[in-house]
Formats: structure tokens, sequence, C-alpha cells
């Protein structure tokens, strides 16, 4: 079963690179509809009240202009159920679809504008003019925490958690941290914004859309129009990137496929950059008080995580920021809890390592207070509350070699040669300098998957899943898959995602796509494989005819008798001869139930980080970072270790840039762009390296891989914040840290 041929591992290049360098790649914007008309949304100017009139008549009257649609003039819709999307862990994403009047943020899509130009419709959408009944905004998080309260739910489990006793085990431990940590306002910003074409063919609805889960928009778009579903096609072959906005249908979806019916012809719409910020979600902002309780030895008697984060008035995401806490660390006592806080904001929603990336920020951050409480070495600290089993389920890892994650990630840093004090470091030019580690973690997901597999007459092979590929090598690993469970060189296989008519896949998030649509593919292959080598081994005419099909082996193509190599025909000639075009394969592969009962299935890893930080004006830049990671096996050592220092730079504009600023009065975004929204470019990125501590993880599935998508962001922001302390002295305990908090 677990037999790979030579691709899989391999640094094969980007299958899709050439495509993408020459722009032959096409964006779900770019896919040419003929007769296409331009949709823009008219979004809202206050955060929270009522439409009282629209004034569209000089809008509509403008030349180009098709349609104006606004609450007075809409179909009716139905909304969707709650949870929409794709890998979703139900979260409530109450869509604005034009049915009714109220406001409950701004840039809430209020009306779309269709005309035969782009520019056109832009203008006319500036130009409509809104009377509003404007009430008070709740943006003021410090008044509104007052109200906080508990979600019913999260990630399916009650919002609190405790094992053991906190209170008795804090008190009989002689040495405490109690810290409150407060993480930000963030928006995903993929370089693609959202993106839809509708198109209708009397009751069959096509959508290009830039999504995360083509299945999930198909599902959602069915029920808001009340269609069949395979009435609805969803189609997204390439993505910009996603990074959890693209995880849930948001309200252009279904507006646009809204203005098409309106409009009889294909309307697209493209979010602009400025309306990326409210109605497509957000990392909400957290506060986190953490309490840990030690021995002298350094041994955790007691850990406590209470977060509270922000959703909107009318949906509900819960940022899960304490699940890192529960089972990163051994300790018998342990509480969490989740708060949450309405404000007048879009709804929160997944944001690439959706509490880890804030969670493991301040539970790595309080551990190295511990470590300075303790004066002990923070490395020594990890290691002396390594978990060996899984302390919130009680289960064995599926596979752990985090240890090695550390002691490799130190040695590559050379940490043994850091000293202890703050302040104690220096670069040669007289900058301050700080050394900071941290441990990385995200959990491994997998749901059932199909995909299908074929090998051709020409001796080429193929392989097909709905799925989708964010830019981060779903059709590179897959085609690696396919190539080595059907037995081809990756040169001859094609690999074909992005469309609901291909067999259908999970959506792309909770880092689940490599582990649920590979192990699906890989499954695929190896069918094709087997039926390959039956009909060899019962054809007369084949010098493979009456072996058992144990006995015989596949090379590039080639079946041949294990004992005797000579003795072979290749799939070419097998299929050529009884005049099949081709042999096919459609399975639908599941994590195995009970390997999930008796594993608890987590990637980890060890980030070391370096920065300088200038005495006097407060500059923090990373001089280089070290990553270590146990990610069972990196299926592709180019794309993952793309994948990871990708994950590594969003980190370092967690940790130091990011941040999306409220209007303390209107509750708008003022720096909804990417001139004053800051991510990190090239100048804010120094060398980064990435090692991989390859353990096959067979427990967890086929291929030994889990998914890596999100994993590198976590640890990476303690990381830095805790070099930040050891360069200066000075404990930042809110994101993002600027120069204004560091002198
Ligand atoms: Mo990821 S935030 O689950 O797309």
């Amino acid at each position: 079963m677990n037999d790979f041929g030579p691709a899989i591992g391999q640094p094969v290049d980007r299958v899709d690179g050439r495509l993408k360098v020459t722009g032959g790649a096409r964006y779900s914007a770019e896919v040419p509809v003929a007769n296409v008309a331009h949709g823009v949304l008219i979004t809202s100017a206050i955060a929270a009240g009522s439409i009282q009139a629209m004034h569209t008549d000089f809008a509509a009257a403008l030349p180009g202009v098709i349609a104006v649609i606004t609450p007075f003039n809409a179909m009716a819709l139905s909304h969707p159920p709650a949870g929409n999307g794709a890998g979703s862990r139900n979260p409530v994403t109450n869509l604005s679809l034009l049915q009714d009047t109220d406001i409950y943020y701004a840039n809430q899509p209020i009306g779309i504008v269709v005309a035969e130009t782009l520019e056109q419709a832009q203008h006319a959408a500036r130009i409509v003019r809104v009377d509003y009944a404007a009430a008070r905004p709740k943006i003021d998080w410090k008044n509104e925490k007052r109200h906080a309260y508990a979600p019913a739910r999260i990630m399916g489990g009650p919002p609190d958690y405790r094992r053991g006793d906190f209170d008795r085990g804090s008190s009989s431990a002689p040495v405490h941290v109690s810290q409150t940590y407060s993480t930000p306002y963030e928006n995903h910003n993929p370089m693609e914004p959202h993106a839809t074409i509708a198109l209708w063919d009397g009751s069959s609805l096509t959508l290009y859309d830039s999504t995360q889960g083509i299945f999930g928009v198909k599902q959602t778009l069915a029920h808001v129009f009340g269609l069949p579903p395979d009435n609805v096609r969803v189609v997204c072959h390439f993505l910009g990137g996603g990074f959890g906005c693209k995880g849930s249908v948001w309200s252009h979806v279904p507006l646009a496929a809204m203005a098409a019916k309106q409009v009889e012809r294909p309307v697209k719409l493209v979010v602009s950059r400025s309306q990326m910020f409210g109605p497509v979600g957000f990392r909400p902002r957290t506060e986190q008080v953490i309490s840990l309780a030690a021995s002298t030895g350094g041994a955790l008697a007691a850990v406590k995580h209470d977060v509270t984060s922000e959703t909107s008035v009318f949906g509900e995401f819960v940022e899960p920021s304490a699940a890192a806490t529960r089972m990163l660390y051994a300790t018998d006592n342990c509480a969490t809890s989740q708060r949450l806080v309405r404000l007048n904001t879009g709804t929160p929603t997944f944001m690439r390592a959706p509490g880890e990336s804030s969670g493991t920020y301040a539970i790595e951050a309080a551990m190295d207070e511990l470590a300075y409480s303790l004066g002990m070495d923070p490395l020594k600290l990890r290691l002396a509350n390594y978990a060996e089993k899984d302390p919130e389920s009680g289960k064995p890892w599926s596979e752990k070699s985090l240890l090695m994650c550390y002691l490799q990630g130190a040695e590559r840093f050379g940490w043994s040669r850091r000293s202890v004090a703050p302040r104690s470091m220096h670069t040669s030019d007289g900058l301050l300098l700080g050394w900071g580690l941290a441990t990385a973690t995200y959990p491994a997901r997998r749901s059932p998957s199909s995909a299908l597999a074929r090998v051709l007459a020409d001796g080429t092979g193929y392989a097909a899943a709905g799925s989708q590929d964010l830019g981060t090598g779903t059709y590179t690993i897959m085609t690696q898959i396919a190539a080595d469970a059907i037995g081809l060189p990756v040169s001859v296989v094609r690999f074909d995602l992005g469309d609901t008519r291909l067999p259908a896949t999970p959506g792309s998030g909770g880092s689940q796509t490599a582990a649920s649509t590979g192990s699906a593919v890989f499954e695929a292959g190896m069918a094709v494989r087997a039926k390959a080598i039956a009909a060899a081994v019962a054809d007369k005419q084949s010098p493979l005819f009456g072996l058992s099909p144990d006995a015989v082996g596949v090379s590039a193509g080639r079946m041949f008798a294990k004992t005797n190599p000579l003795l072979a025909e290749t799939y070419g000639n097998l299929l050529t001869r009884q005049g099949l075009p081709s042999l096919e394969a459609l399975v639908t592969s599941r994590p195995d139930q009970e390997a999930a009962q008796d594993y608890s299935a987590h990637s980890f890893g060890a980030v070391f980080v370096e920065v300088s930080v200038d005495p006097d004006f407060g500059r923090v830049q990373v001089k280089r970072v070290v990553g270590a990671y146990d990610i069972g096996r990196a299926l592709n050592a180019k794309t993952a270790t793309s994948q990871l220092m990708g994950g590594i730079v969003w980190g370092i504009g967690m940790a130091l840039l990011e941040e999306t600023v409220y209007d303390p009065h209107y509750a708008r975004v003022v720096n909804a762009d990417l001139a004053e929204y800051l991510v990190p470019v090239n100048a804010d990125v120094p060398p980064i390296e990435v090692v991989f501590i390859e353990d096959p993880d067979f427990n967890f599935d086929p291929l030994g891989a889990r998914g890596i998508g999100e994993i590198g962001i976590t640890g990476v922001v303690a990381a830095i914040a805790n070099a930040v302390y050891h360069a200066t002295g000075k404990r930042v305990r809110d994101l993002p840290i600027t120069l204004d908090k560091v002198v």
C-alpha cells in the first residue's frame, strides 16, 4: 500500500508554473465569456441603522448602465443555511442579499450596478445617493466587552474546557505568570480579490468563482436560488491566494448571479480592494488572558487561557485561540474559555491558522515570560513539559517528532550561543540583538474525498478531482501522487481540478487538501494500476498471462514480472491490443475511523528568530528565521518549503505590521488599501531556513503526509515577540509590535 514510486517527495517544479509566468493561467475574472456585463457593488457608508431610500435615477440614466439593483427592486432570494461554505467549522455567516434595508456594518453590500463597461458601472455606483437612518455603531471594544457572551458551541464542542483543577494546581505551585495578550483585526488581502462571473442558461447556473470550495458554492447557490444542486456548476482553475476568506460564500456571489438573472446577461463582479475590508471576513480581534503556574524546575502545574474575541452583531464566528493550549504541553490542570463581543463589523472568518496563529502567540509568549521568571532557558522549559501523548484526549500521537524539531532547529540556529539576559547581545553596528523561539502546531485534518484516475492507450495518465489550488501547489502534488500510484513518470500525467463536474472533494480549508484529496488520488491511481495488471494477467496474449497480480510490478508505465523483469508489457501495448481507449477508476477515500479513534494527529514545529532593534527608534528588523517542522512526509520538497516560508512571512507581518484600523466613531476601516494595510515586502523578509524532520505518518493517511497550509504562520509571531524582549527587555503584549510600543 505504501510502496511509493519515484515522484512523491521530490522537488518537482510546479506543473502549472509555465502557465502562470506566461499569463496562460486564467483566474476567475479572466475567463472569456461572450456578452458579459460588469457588476459593481454599492456598499454602505454607515455601520449601523437602515436605508430609507436610494436615489438611482441619475445612475440608471447614464450611458451603458443596464440596471441598478437595490433592496427596493431586488428579486427574492432564500438565505443560505448557517455554516455555508468550504471547510466550514460552523460559523454563522449571514449574507447581505438586498432582501431588507438593515445595515450592520460599513461596506455592507446594499446594491449592485450593472453596465456595459467596468468604468461605467463604477461611475454609476458612485453617484447613487442613499438616505440612511444612522444609529450609533458599536465599535468600542472596551465598552462592548462588558456584554461578552459565551457562544453555544465552538468547533462542535462546548466553549469552555477543563481537565484537572486549575485553582488547586495553581495555588500549590511556587512560580506564576499571568498576563493579557491582544491581537488586532486583520484582513486576508490575497493578491487576487474575490471575483465571480455568473451565467444563466434557463434554470442552469454556471459560476466562475474565486473560491476555496467549489462544492460549497454549488450547494449554497442552489439553496439561495431554489435550484437542484446539479443545476449549478462552479469552476475555479486558479486562485491568487485564499487564506480563509475564500473558504465561505460571501454576499457578492449570489448577488452576481442575481444580477445576471435580472439583466438576462452574464455578469462579472470583482470585489474592489477597499470592499475586501468588511463584506468578505477578517481575523477578529482577540484579548487573551494566560495564567501559568510552575514548579521551580519548570514543570507546568496549571495552565489557563481565557479568550475574548470579536464577532458581528448579525453573525457568529469564534477565533478558537485556546485550542492549541489544551494539547501543547503536558500538564494535569488546564482550563480554557471562549467569549464573544458583538460589534458593528462584518462577520469575521477563518484566516490562516484561525485560532492557532493568535493563540500560539499568546501561550508561547507567556511560556517565554515563565522561562524568565524561572531563570530557565526557554528551550529547556519546552522540553521539561514535552507532551508524549495528547494531554487533551489522552491518545497517543499518530506521529510526533517535535523533539527533533527543537533539537535540530536549535542546532541550525546556534541557540546554545545565546546569552540569556535581555539587552546582552548586539550587532556589529551597535543595534540590539535578540533571539527568540516558539513552538508551532496545527491539527491534521482529513475529510472524505473522491478522485478518478485513468491510463490511456497512448501510454499517458490522467487524474482529476474537484478541489482547488490556492496557488500552493495542489496541481503539482496531485500529479506526483497520481504518477506514482498509477506507475507513470510525472511528465506523462495530467491532473485536472477546479470544476464541480469532477469528483466531489472537500473545501481547501483547515489544511486538509493534501491528506483528503491526495489520499483519494493515490487510491484511484492504485485502483487503475490494479485494473491494468488484472487485465494483463488474464490476457493470453500478454507476456504476463497467468501470473498472480501480486507478482507484477509497474515502473514507468511498464508492467513486469517481479521475478523476471524481462517478462513485461506497457500499459499502452495492453490497451491498444485490447482495443480499449482507457482504463479508469473512480474512488471515494475516507479517513480510517479506527485510526481516528486511536490517535491524535497534529503537526508541530520549532521556530527560531533573530531580530535587531534600533535602541533609539525602536525599529525591529527580523534578521533570520529557522523553522524545523514535523509534518509527516513532505509530498514535494520545493512546494512544501515555499508553503512554510509563506507562512513564516505572514508571521512576520502579523508580529510587526498587520492591523486593520476602525474609525472609533463611524466604524469604518480607515486603512482599507494595500498602501496603509501593511504586509511584509521583500525588504522585511530575511533569509529563512526551513528544515523538515521527515517521519511519514501512516497512522494518519496512506501518504504519510499531514497538511501544511497553515502551520507555517504559527509560532513565528511569538518567536519574534520573544526575540524583541530578549533584545530590548521590553515585553510587548499587544500586536503588532510597532516602534511606538518598543521605545
Ligand atoms: Mo484556512 S484559514 O482553513 O483557509
